[in-house]
Order: structure tokens, then C-alpha cells, then sequence
């Protein structure tokens, strides 16, 4: 975990326009989105989003996605969109869905880790929309996560990484989806998934039937096209193992369950989280993950579910917290 750069009190709101001052003073606030709460500051203020890296310990080689309110202040962080960008844009926006486009030369470089593309998202979140109208400035924001532990989904779960290291805390209900957004490069002939999401890739082909998904060889690479992914991400502390057949998984030790059907032995379990679907499963499993930490859980199974629609995207997190 990186240095306390400065100690601040965190400011704890419900209004969005009093975190949006915060913005506009040049502070970081964490605001909540459909699919993960935020840390957000100024795109054009240089020195507010290197307090985003410093924050988090967030490498500095690792681009953020910037929100906007409204497709008006697109042109203010990205350029020449191509024609399948603007087809993804006038389905998906706003919703759970980032589009990484040739970046405005408006956006210091700090914001895109140096690249000259720019991922850019517009929320469906209410109180993030209110939030982003208020500010009136694109607003740079990554996970409000510690870097390296799951991506936040409540409010307390942001107070516990990062009180007394950012300025503000936009407080407000859970967040609905619970994973990050879909990142979808546009810069090419036909779309590719850098990140899966809860905007699927099924939804992606109907619209584009030539979407294509970037092979995880390509995300590890020195020169990934989404540098993000080549980080250890989504992980708790304890140790998880995927079961396809939870009904013969049996909990070894202080061990965590989560899944859509019961394990074998429940009693053999110190927790067990039993979701009716996949989306109770997405919404629920950074929390869970979290709470396992908390109790000192050693060992969480999760039952791995189907490489298709959310189950998608859920997979690749638990691929990823299980591989690290
Ligand atoms: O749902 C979300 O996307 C949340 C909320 C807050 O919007 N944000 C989020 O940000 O998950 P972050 O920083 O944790 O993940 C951003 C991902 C990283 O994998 C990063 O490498 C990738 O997007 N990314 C950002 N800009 C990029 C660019 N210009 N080219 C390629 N990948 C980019
Ligand atoms: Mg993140």
C-alpha cells in the first residue's frame, strides 16, 4: 500500500451538488454509479487527479475512465469518433458501458497514462448524473478502491479503504450491477472487449455483429491495450478456489461459500451466500468478498457459472481473484 501523501477528513454527504464543490475545488470525491462507486476528480485539473493515483497506490501506467453527463462535453475529451463508436454510444449511453476513443488534446496525459486514446463513460446512475451535471466538468474517475482489493460497492465499503485520504464521500444507496463497466475499444475496424461487463457481448453482436474479444495473451502483453488488466485486481486476502460442482464441495477450514446452488456440506462452511441468479451473484460478490476479509476467512469457494451473458464478466472476476 502506497504513503498517507496528505491526511484529510473526509467529508461524508448525501448532496450531490456540495461533492460536486469538492470538484470544482480540486478535490477527489467518491460518487456512486450503476456499477461500482468512483473516484472522481477534474479532467483538466492535473493535480487533482494525480491525488486519485496517490489515493489509491495506483500505478501510474494504468489509464482512468472519464464520466460525463451528457453527450455534449463528449467533444471536450475525445475526438474523430468513429462511425461503430457512435453506434455503441447512441444505444449503450448511459449505462455500464466504456468506449476508449482518440483522446482530445484537452486531456493532460496524467488521465490516459500517457496513451493517446481516452475511455469514456456516461452513467445511468441517478445520483452520479446529478453529481456530473453539477460539477459541468468531465470528471476522470477509476474504482473507488484501494489498488489491488475489490472495487467498492457501498459507501462504507469507500470509508474503509480510503477515510482520510480523499476529499469527499457522495453517499448513497448500494450500487445495482456490483462489476465494472464493459470497456469496449473503438479505435479500431470493428469493436473489441477489453473488459467484459454487464453490457454484454451478446448485446455488443446484435448490434455489431464483428465485436470481437480481446484474447487474454493481449491484456497480459508488456504493451497491453488495456494496461489495466495486467494488474492483480478483484482480489480479497483470502485464498478462492472456482467449483463447477458445489454440490460434492466440501469447506475446508475457516471457508466461505458463494453460489447459485447449496454446497455439499453447508454446516462445513463458517458463511454461505446463496444468490437466485446471476445478477444477485455480480451485485453481490465484491461485498461478500469484503466481508470474508473483515472475518478472517481463509478459503472462498465460488461456484463458476456459464461463460454467457453477465456470467461473462463474472467469470473473468473470478478468473482473475482465483489466479492471482
Ligand atoms: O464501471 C466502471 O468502469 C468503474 C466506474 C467507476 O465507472 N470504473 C472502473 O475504473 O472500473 P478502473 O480504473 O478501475 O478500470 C478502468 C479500466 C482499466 O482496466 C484501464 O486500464 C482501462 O479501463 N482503460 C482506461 N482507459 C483506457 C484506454 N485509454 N485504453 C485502454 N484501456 C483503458
Ligand atoms: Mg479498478
Amino acid at each position: 500500500m502506497a504513503a498517507v501523501i496528505r491526511a484529510v477528513k473526509t467529508k461524508i454527504t448525501q448532496s450531490p451538488s456540495l461533492a460536486a464543490r469538492y470538484i470544482l475545488h480540486g478535490e477527489t470525491v467518491a460518487f456512486p454509479t450503476e456499477t461500482v462507486y468512483g473516484l472522481g476528480a477534474n479532467v483538466f485539473n492535473e493535480a487533482a487527479v494525480r491525488r486519485i493515483f496517490e489515493a489509491k497506490g495506483r500505478p501510474p501506467d494504468n489509464p482512468l475512465i472519464v464520466h460525463i453527463p451528457s453527450i455534449h462535453l463528449l467533444e471536450q475529451v475525445a475526438k474523430d469518433i468513429p462511425p461503430l463508436a457512435a453506434t455503441l454510444i447512441d444505444k449503450f449511453f448511459p449505462g455500464p458501458l466504456t468506449v476508449i476513443l482518440p483522446k482530445s488534446d484537452r486531456v493532460p496525459s496524467i488521465v490516459t497514462a500517457g496513451l493517446k486514446t481516452v475511455g469514456v463513460r456516461m452513467p445511468k446512475n441517478p445520483v452520479a448524473l446529478q453529481f456530473l451535471r453539477a460539477c459541468g466538468v468531465p470528471v476522470a474517475a477509476p474504482s473507488a478502491n484501494l489498488s489491488g482489493n475489490p472495487s467498492p460497492t457501498t459507501w462504507q465499503a469507500v470509508r474503509a479503504d480510503l477515510d482520510g485520504r480523499i476529499g469527499c464521500i457522495l453517499k448513497a444507496d448500494p450500487t445495482q450491477v456490483g462489476l465494472e463497466s464493459t470497456v469496449v475499444d473503438c479505435t479500431g475496424p470493428w469493436p473489441v472487449v477489453l473488459r467484459a461487463g454487464a453490457v454484454t457481448l451478446e448485446q455488443l453482436r446484435e448490434l455489431i455483429q464483428e465485436t470481437e474479444v480481446s484474447s487474454p495473451g493481449e491484456a497480459d502483453a508488456s504493451a497491453p491495450k488495456s494496461p489495466g488488466m495486467k494488474y492483480r485486481h478483484y482480489s480479497p486476502k483470502a485464498k478462492v478456489i472456482l467449483c463447477t460442482y458445489p454440490q460434492y464441495t466440501m469447506g475446508v477450514g475457516n471457508s466461505a461459500y458463494i453460489g447459485l446452488i447449496p454446497p455439499a456440506h453447508t454446516d462445513s462452511f463458517t458463511r454461505v451466500l446463496l444468490c437466485q441468479d446471476i445478477d444477485e451473484y455480480a451485485r453481490s460478490l465484491y461485498q461478500y468478498f469484503r466481508e470474508c476479509d473483515d472475518e478472517g476467512v481463509e478459503t472462498i469457494y465460488c461456484q463458476s457459472v456459464r461463460e454467457e451473458g453477465l456470467g461473462m464478466a463474472l467469470m473473468d472476476r473470478l478468473n482473475r481473484a482465483a489466479h492471482k
